[in-house]
């Protein structure tokens, strides 16, 4: 795929749904009693693999692509898969499933693509054990396959080595089958996205601090989800805004929740101009529109509390720090070791490709900015959908063309990427 600069960047942009709320609404509303109508879900391929995997669990779901309706059949009435279910790519349907199969009265399996089948699952398969689950990596190497068995819940206080809003959200939904209350606490708080909707489904969910603390067996109702635009996604246009001089964007119905908003702090720490227009609530989620003009970026640190709250916009920041001018220092983010691509390495190794100058650290990487220094380059997406988006915003910057080799796998988390980038560039 062949990416041009472009001289300025003019217009408005409505980004698809947050990909982790669209997720939890499917699951929520198929252990839900009753229907649950969503809009603004997520088209992508992460979230077409939850809504494949619960209809293969006997859940009625019909997507108009417009509005998506799911016909609740409350907290026991998933019928078993006649096959393995398949979550493709996805890390939040294979962590958060897990959590809902561990509870059934009927056997299951699950498996991914090969990205899923390399990412770590012993960070499930721990605290679900200490809760009696029967469960068992099929390879014996804590990753997907799995295959889970009928067992009796018991209720835990984990204390979560990970900040990650996936063991806490599995270890959630398996406290919904158990036999008391369950609690989690991470080191620091991640994204509350199910604590919010599955208070607002019904569920007895209370939060405290870094500990969240669910009572099993409610009454979950079926309700209207109004999906807030991902601000993983606007953190695309929010960098592009940025970097392209002469730039002025409009990013309309941003989720800009204090748990997922680390990408306004990054910037505007960077020297970023984004102001917020028109707050409101949509489904409990805070929301805005975001106008975004393009300033001279300087180095800043990233790093401690921080991290949870952009970890999956660290690609787009890491670019932004090459145009930035000083160092840029991203610390305490191992995790990004252990997503759909080791984010470190791909990172450094596309960042490299333009001529930047960063040097990757057990947790994360330095980078010296210098926009004067950077060219044209061949970028490899290593099949990870952020990486794809973050170096074709670079491209947008960079004075010479670029060419993005597997750039299609934009299509997990934003169909129609390129062609809303595109149109901003006219
Ligand atoms: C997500 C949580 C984060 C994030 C992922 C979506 C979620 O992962 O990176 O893209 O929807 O709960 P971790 O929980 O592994 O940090």
């Amino acid at each position: 795929m062949e990416l041009r600069n472009a001289t300025h960047l003019k217009g408005t942009v409505s980004v698809p749904g947050d990909k982790s709320i669209s997720h939890r609404a499917i699951m929520f509303g198929a252990i839900s009693k009753g229907t649950t109508e969503i809009t603004n879900f997520l088209q992508g391929a992460d979230c077409l693999s939850t809504i494949s995997c619960f209809q293969k669990m006997g859940i009625a779901i019909e997507n108009d692509k417009h509005r998506v309706i799911v016909h609740g059949k409350g907290l026991h009435g998933l019928k078993a898969p006649g096959e393995t279910l398949d979550t493709g790519n996805s890390g939040t349907t294979t962590r958060l499933i897990s959590g809902i199969l561990s509870g059934q009265s009927f056997a299951s399996s699950l498996t991914g693509d090969a990205s899923i089948q390399k990412r770590p699952m012993k960070r499930i398969l721990t605290p679900l054990s200490l809760m009696g689950a029967d469960i068992k990596s099929i390879r014996n190497n804590g990753c997907a396959p799995l295959a889970f068995s009928p067992a009796k819940l018991h209720g835990i206080s984990y204390d979560s080595p990970v900040a990650s809003a996936q063991v806490k959200s599995c270890i959630l939904l398996a406290g919904l089958y158990a036999d008391r209350m369950t609690s989690v606490t991470e080191p620091v708080l991640s994204r509350n996205h199910t604590e919010l909707m599955l208070a607002a489904f019904g569920a007895d969910i209370t939060s405290r601090d870094t500990t969240a603390s669910i009572v099993p067996e409610p009454d979950l109702m079926g309700l209207k989800v109004e999906v807030p635009g991902d601000i993983s996604s606007a953190a695309y246009f929010i960098a592009a805004g940025l970097l392209v001089k002469g730039s002025e964007i409009l990013i309309k119905n941003v989720g800009i929740n204090p748990t997922r908003d680390g990408i306004l702090k990054a910037a505007r720490a960077m020297g970023g101009n984004i102001v917020q227009l028109n707050q409101r609530t949509a489904s409990g989620e805070p929301v805005c529109d975001l106008l975004v003009t393009a300033s001279i970026l300087h180095g800043t640190v990233i790093d401690g509390g921080m991290i949870p709250t952009l970890i999956d916009e660290i690609p787009m920041i890491a670019v932004m720090a090459a145009f930035a001018e000083g160092t840029t220092v991203i610390k305490d983010a191992a995790e990004l070791k252990v997503k759909e691509s080791d984010r470190i390495q791909t990172v450094v190794e596309n960042l490299k490709q333009m001529g930047a100058d960063v040097t990757p650290t057990e947790d994360g990487m330095i980078i010296h900015g210098n926009r004067d220094v950077l060219h044209g380059a061949s970028f490899n997406s290593f099949l990870d959908h952020r990486i794809a988006m973050s170096f074709a915003v670079a491209a947008l910057a960079l004075s010479e063309p670029c060419t993005m080799k597997d750039g299609e796998c934009v299509n997990i988390s934003y169909p129609g990427f390129y062609q809303d980038l595109a149109k901003l560039a006219r």
